[in-house]
């Protein structure tokens, strides 16, 4: 893919990866992801992040850089803002290209690097506020946004055309293709990176929400014209909105999220399944937006994104082996892993012999400051007034996220 200029002397150089990939090796990419790499010209030049080495993605990126025109000997400065190998796969083949090469990057970074491929020579540790100028009016500034998305992070700041190259903060998944810029995209496309970007942060930013809202903080002051992240859409229409979004997403660790329901249920010989029509009618009657999965039908990364944004979470499970059905303790425990706090919470689920599944799901729960109201549990298959009280119940969950009886 050719490098597209965003600004004068400032390239955007991106692949693609398919959704026959899974990114970090296990969330699903139905419409695949970019990695963007960008590259900075003054009288110097320096190359922001990189490409992973996987397929034949490091020629396509080198095509790319041959583009501009520029050669991998051409660079002056390499600046990784995150190690993570999705940005820096090619980083030891063109450290060989190019050993000369310095190497910009945070003092956790260092350590990395050296770990990883033995690179000590030509680096350049950084922190928060140093700089590097390019001459030719363009400098960088760099901010350390340690964990996001891990300790070594940071953001680089290009003062005078006032973009930020953000690294994975607001990024998405979605492969670029004839659109790069938010301002370019339709309505339709515009929902599509919106729900890519979610759940990106479900998955890949979520467990950091505090780390997050600090680099928020750190990062508000600057005079930010454009965000480049390394996956997905520039953000050039009004950078302030997804600055907001993330600032949302990051708030609902400490508070409700909209007012909406994620149903997530599960049945083993059908008798939980028959009075999920049930709830989601109680839902609806009340207007609230819902989200619908079933495990382990669904995968994981879906229901994140649903859950992440969701101030309500009804559960459908049976009992199995007086503990939580498997298939819905496995994907709470995701929900644990990436910190899916604050929910009002509503149980309902069959048993054979006895329950246990309420018991365990509370206790393992406890540290997400979850809010239960009371299940709806009966034994066998559901009888019509089961089935009426489970009704009633979702009305009630829906209606006291409405009423903000939430958190
Ligand atoms: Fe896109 Fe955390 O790497």
């Amino acid at each position: 893919m050719k490098a597209i200029a965003i600004a004068e002397g400032i390239y955007r150089l991106g692949v693609n990866l398919d959704s026959t990939h899974l990114f970090e090796g296990m969330w699903p990419m139905p419409d695949g992801i970019s990695l963007n790499a960008y590259v900075v010209q003054g009288e110097k030049t320096a190359i922001i992040d990189l490409v992973e080495d996987i397929d034949d993605k490091p020629v396509e990126f080198e095509q790319g850089l041959n583009s501009i025109p520029l050669r991998a000997q051409d660079i002056d400065y390499l600046v990784v803002n995150h190690v993570e190998p999705d940005h820096t796969g090619w980083l030891p083949a063109l450290h060989r290209k190019n050993p000369k090469m310095q190497i910009y990057i945070t003092a956790k970074g260092a350590a990395i690097l050296k770990a990883f491929w033995n690179i000590t020579e030509n680096i350049q540790v950084v922190k928060t506020g140093d700089t590097l100028d390019l001459g030719g009016s363009r400098e960088l500034v760099f901010y350390e946004i340690p964990n996001v998305h891990w300790p070594e992070t940071m953001a680089t700041f290009e003062r005078h055309s006032g973009i930020l190259f953000s690294c994975d903060a607001f990024g998405s998944y979605g492969m670029i293709t004839d659109t790069l810029f938010d301002d370019q995209l339709s309505s339709a496309q515009y929902d599509f990176f919106m729900a890519e970007t979610r759940r990106y942060y479900a998955n890949i930013l979520a467990s950091f929400s505090i780390f997050v809202e600090k680099a928020l903080a750190l990062l508000q002051p600057l005079d930010i014209k454009m965000i480049a992240p390394s996956h997905g859409l520039i953000w050039r229409k009004n950078p302030q909105e997804i600055m907001d979004i993330y600032s949302r997403f990051a708030r609902y660790l400490h508070g409700p999220a909209e007012t909406a329901i994620t149903l997530i249920w599960s049945t083993m010989y059908g008798n939980t399944g028959q009075v999920v029509k049930a709830m989601v009618e109680g839902v609806r009657s009340e207007g609230v937006p819902l989200h619908l999965h079933r495990v382990p039908h669904d995968h994981v990364s879906f229901i994140l994104a649903s859950a992440l944004q969701s101030a309500g979470i009804i559960l459908g499970m049976p009992t199995y082996e007086y503990k939580m059905f498997p298939p819905m303790a496995w994907a709470l425990d995701m929900f644990d892993r990436k910190k899916i706090w604050n929910k009002q919470v509503l149980r309902f689920g069959s048993f054979g012999w006895s329950g246990g599944a309420q018991r365990e799901l509370e206790m393992l729960t406890e540290k997400l400051k979850w809010t239960f109201v009371d299940p709806v549990e009966w034994q066998g298959a559901p009888s019509e007034e089961v089935v009426k009280q489970a009704g009633l119940q979702a009305k009630k969950l829906a209606q006291r996220l409405k009423e903000g009886e939430v958190g």
